[in-house]
């Protein structure tokens, strides 16, 4: 039998509430299966282990998570730590260091699911969104120059590097190739001469390779208007760290909220364990009152297990999750319901038995 090992970082705020229910139900599913199973452990980092310890995880977190399957993250981030401390001391080393390039994230409404947008029927909004992951505005190039002057100068460098794109705009269309769909490439070519004209031409060079994907290319501003007035002319999405960042909590806010919005870091060849991920924060705001969402803590579970190669459980959780959402039984209050946390996992294994 197929063991899998699994390392859960819950984190931070409502990182523990949702990530209890994510577990629950890959628990479940390894049970229903019979042909797998899942040994969890937990790592307390985060930032009470900050205000205990001085770092966010300890110098060997990474050799130690390195022998993993998967890592399982909640949220990190509390008021009580700066938040550049909170997230460079942990989640974004264990994707720059595990080489977690690519960071695949759904913006796909489900039947039921809340929409703001008007006229709007769940089969207009089904993308994926594949977001740079590894470098771009995200690689902390920069500099602090002549500190507490009038003087005082901050510098932030993007790197952008050709293997970088290539094998980013690669995945999107191989991902394209096998769904037969469209790639739209968004960047700012027009502001960003050095940054995005390469990306833009990199984008050109590697879409030679794939003539039968029909391709489109937006700047990333009108892009943002289009994700609000015509999200059905998405289909896969690639994009860079930080364009991929802002415009996948716009897609979740059209796809149904925080609540529901999913992600997957993935290194794909495997030589590092892949992360998955709610892409929600740690909400100080609802922490601690067991009124936080794990549907998109427990969406990223069927992300992980479609990377397992399990893909008729990937579409079952959700499957289940879009039924709960058309039932209305149990949602959590963001979702217009009255449930706390803990009840969904156990409504949605009953979906999935069934
Ligand atoms: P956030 O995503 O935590 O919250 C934004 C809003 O969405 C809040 O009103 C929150 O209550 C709501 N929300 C988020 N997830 C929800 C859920 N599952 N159910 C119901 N409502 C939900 O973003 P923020 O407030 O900008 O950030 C809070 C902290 O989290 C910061 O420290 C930030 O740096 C950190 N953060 C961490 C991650 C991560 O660990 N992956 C991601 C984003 C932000
Ligand atoms: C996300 C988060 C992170 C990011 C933060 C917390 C560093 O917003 O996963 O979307 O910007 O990548
Ligand atoms: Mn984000």
């Amino acid at each position: 039998m197929k063991n899998f090992k699994i390392a859960v970082i819950a984190g931070d705020g409502i990182g523990p509430e949702v990530i209890q229910s994510g577990v629950d139900v890959l628990k479940g599913v390894a049970a229903l299966d019979k042909t797998f199973s899942v040994e969890l452990e937990h790592f307390p980092y985060g930032c009470n282990y900050y205000l205990e310890h001085g770092c966010m995880m300890p110098p060997d977190a990474l050799d130690r998570l390195k022998k993993f399957d998967a890592i399982y993250l909640g949220a990190v981030g509390d008021p009580k730590v700066p938040d550049n401390i909170s997230l460079g001391g942990l989640l974004l080393p264990i994707r720059q260091k595990f080489d977690q390039y690519i960071n695949l994230r759904p913006v796909k409404l489900l039947n039921g699911a809340p929409c703001p947008l008007v006229g709007v029927k769940p089969s207009d909004i089904d993308m994926i969104v594949v977001r740079e992951n590894s470098e771009g505005e995200y690689a902390n190039v920069g500099a602090r120059l002549y500190p507490n002057t009038p003087n005082e100068i901050a510098l932030q460098t993007g790197v952008f590097s050709r293997r970088g794109c290539e094998r980013v705009m690669r995945y999107a269309f191989e991902l394209a190739r096998r769904s037969k769909k469209s790639v739209t490439s968004i960047s700012k070519g027009n502001a960003l001469g050095y940054s995005m004209v390469f990306w833009d031409q990199i984008f050109d060079e590697t879409g030679r390779e794939y003539p039968d994907v029909e391709t489109h290319k937006l700047l990333v501003d009108a892009a943002a208007m289009f994700f609000v007035r015509d999200p059905k002319r998405f289909q896969v999405v690639v994009t860079s760290n930080l364009f991929g960042d802002i415009l996948t909590d716009l897609g979740a806010a059209i796809a149904g909220g925080m609540g529901l919005a999913a992600g997957a870091n993935l290194n794909p060849e495997k030589k590092y364990p892949s992360m998955f991920e709610p892409i929600h924060g740690s909400a100080p705001d609802i922490a601690g009152k067991s009124i936080a969402n794990p549907l998109a803590a427990i969406w990223s579970i069927a992300q992980m297990l479609e990377f397992f190669g399990y893909d008729q459980w990937s579409s079952k959780i959700i499957n289940a999750i879009e039924k709960l959402l058309v039932e209305k039984k149990t949602l959590t209050p963001d979702l217009g319901g009255s449930a706390r946390t803990e009840q969904i996992a156990p409504a949605l294994l009953d979906i999935i038995s069934d």
